[in-house]
Formats: C-alpha cells, structure tokens, sequence
C-alpha cells in the first residue's frame, strides 16, 4: 500500500470533492482516514519494511494523510457556508405583498402631548430628569419646605404606602420631589423638566384622576430673578401654543416657592386658561437641596400635562381617556 500512496490520496481528495453533503463528508472522512482505511492500515505495513525504507515511508504517509484531511476541513467549511445560505433562502419571508391598509396604532394623547412639552423645553435648552413613582415623605414634602403638620399636606389628598415607617412612604402627590432629588445629584447650574405621573386620593370624574400627569420645571443658576421666570413661562407659552398665545402670573401661594405665583395662558381670542403654579424656589427647598441660597438663586414651574392633551384633541371626559376604548383612542 505503501508504494500506492500517490493513488490513495488522489482516491481520497476526489471522494472528498465530490461530496455534496456534510453527512456524505462524514461518510467520506471515516472511510479514507478511520480506522479501517487504506491510510490507516498503511501505518502497520511500514513496522514491516526494511529499516531504511521506515523513516521515509513513514514521512510520505503522514504526509497524505495531512493533505486529506485538510482538504477534508477545507471542504467541511465550504459545505457548512452553503447549506447555511440554503437553509436562510429557503426561510426567506416574501414581504413584497402588503395589504392595502395596516392599522399600527400610535402613542396615546397624553404621551404624544408630553412628549410635545419635552421637545419643547429641550429645543428651549431643558435636559429631562426623571423621579421615582413612590417617593418618600421627605422627598414629597419636608424638603419642599411642608414639614409634618403644616397645612399644605392637607390640600395634597396623598395615598400612602405601606413600606417602612407609617407615613414615610407614599405615591408622589406632584413631581416637585424631582427638584430635590436633581439638586442633591447634580451642581448646579440646573436647568431640567420633569414630566411624569402623579396621584392623589381623588374620585375620578370629568376633570379629575387620581392618577395624572404633571411637567416639573427646575432652574438654578446665579442671579436667577422673577424676570427670568416671567420671560421662560412667555418663551414656552409662544413655542408650545403657538403665535398668538401670551401668558401672565397671579400671586398664589406654594409652601416651596417665594414668592409665588399661578401662571394662566391668554388664547388669541382673548380667553384664559388656567395653568399651574410657579415661583422663586424657597431658601429653605435650596438648602434641603444641598445648595447655597446665597450664591444660587432659582425658579421652578409646574403644571398638568392631561388637561392639554383633553383641550388639544377635544376631550369632553378626562374618564374616556383612560378608558383604553380603542373605539374613543382611534379617534385620534
Ligand atoms: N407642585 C405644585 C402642584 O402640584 C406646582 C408647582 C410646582 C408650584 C413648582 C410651584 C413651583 O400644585
């Protein structure tokens, strides 16, 4: 067998090429390298050459051996690359056939309504912050200058949640706690919003949920003034409702802001609206903050996001927009 190597191996390369299937190649590899293949048996002829014919014939059979069973893994690849693109063409999905219409649905109006405010305030140099659901009571209330007893906890109808010490934790009543909570993780200058879900303990009717939305405003920087407030509320006013649109502040009163104040938006008809609350943020809010009232000033703004969505689209009942009655939601 020994002088027919030149034969075996071209045997073997050709049974190797003409293998069309990584299973025949299996089939092809044990025959020409397994135990009982001429190239195998070879091994025990060379023990019985004369001694200066071994080291020679021993060399040449490794030797073919080597090139078998590269060409072996050579094609082994080849193989594996075509029945994987024959395998891919035959799962192709033919997606050329659409159907005239698909319904994809879209984002819900309070969504889309706030997503419209975070664009806004972003294009007006706003980065969005975010706060957590359930918050502490701290958090809620104590560093927003409402310490335990004070009256202003009561006009919050707040759930609380059993978790911790009673009444530490609660569902957050508005998104002011994101004040305190960027304030303590951040340097300031600040300049952030923060939209986000709130709850208090009320019935749901046509203009109330006890769960809502509301869009937080927070700006620290130095020599921050009333002015600068009245003039952010202007700018949003013009770039969110449009040319035409105006705004005002009315003296009010919040615990956290001093002085405080409500902001109401005039329509080009001449009609105001009514918005949320604003003003300078309390010495008292800054420090709970971890920020110097001294040489930092600020003013924060806060207002519903779900009674624009209502007004935008024309809802009569806050209720249908919650109700998920797609036959309400496609409507819009
Ligand atoms: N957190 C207040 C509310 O829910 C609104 C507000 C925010 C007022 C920021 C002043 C400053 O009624």
């Amino acid at each position: 067998m020994i002088d027919e190597l030149p034969t075996l191996e071209a045997e073997a390369l050709a049974a190797v090429a003409a293998s069309s299937m990584i299973d025949d190649l299996k089939a092809v590899e044990s025959s020409v390298l397994g135990r009982q293949a001429p190239l195998s048996l070879a091994k025990k002829e060379i023990a019985s050459l004369p001694a200066e014919r071994r080291k020679d014939a021993g060399l040449a059979l490794n030797e073919t051996r080597r090139r078998v069973g590269e060409a072996i893994d050579a094609r082994r690849e080849e193989l594996a690359g075509g029945e994987r693109s024959a395998q891919l063409a035959g799962e192709r999905l033919d997606l050329t056939e659409v159907p005239d219409h698909v319904d994809v649905g879209h984002a819900h109006v309070v969504t889309r309504t706030w997503e419209a405010l975070e664009d806004t305030f972003v294009g007006m140099g706003f980065r969005i912050a975010e706060g957590p659901e359930v918050e502490t009571d701290w958090h809620n209330f104590d560093a927003l200058n409402i310490p335990p007893g004070h009256p202003a906890r009561d006009a919050f109808d707040t759930i609380y949640v059993n978790h911790g010490t009673p009444g530490s934790a609660l569902l957050r009543t508005h998104t002011s706690p994101v004040q305190i909570r960027t304030m303590l993780e951040q340097d300031p200058p600040i300049y952030i919003v923060a939209p986000g879900r709130v709850f208090r303990r009320d019935t749901a009717d046509a203009t109330h949920m006890p769960v809502f939305h509301q869009i937080e405003g927070l700006v620290v920087d130095r020599e921050i003034s009333l002015a600068d407030l009245a003039g952010t509320i202007e700018a949003f006013t013009e770039a969110y409702f449009g040319p035409g649109f105006h705004s005002r502040l009315r003296p009010n009163y919040f615990p956290f802001t001093e002085p405080s104040a409500e902001f109401d938006i005039q329509r080009p008809d001449g009609s105001w609206l009514e918005l949320g609350g604003c003003g300078m943020v309390h010495p008292n809010v800054l420090r709970a903050g971890g920020i110097d009232p001294e040489e930092w000033s600020a003013f924060a703004f806060g207002f519903g996001i779900d009674r624009l969505a209502q007004m935008k689209f024309g809802i009569d009942d806050l209720r249908d927009m919650f109700s998920n009655d797609v036959r309400i939601l496609t409507q819009f």
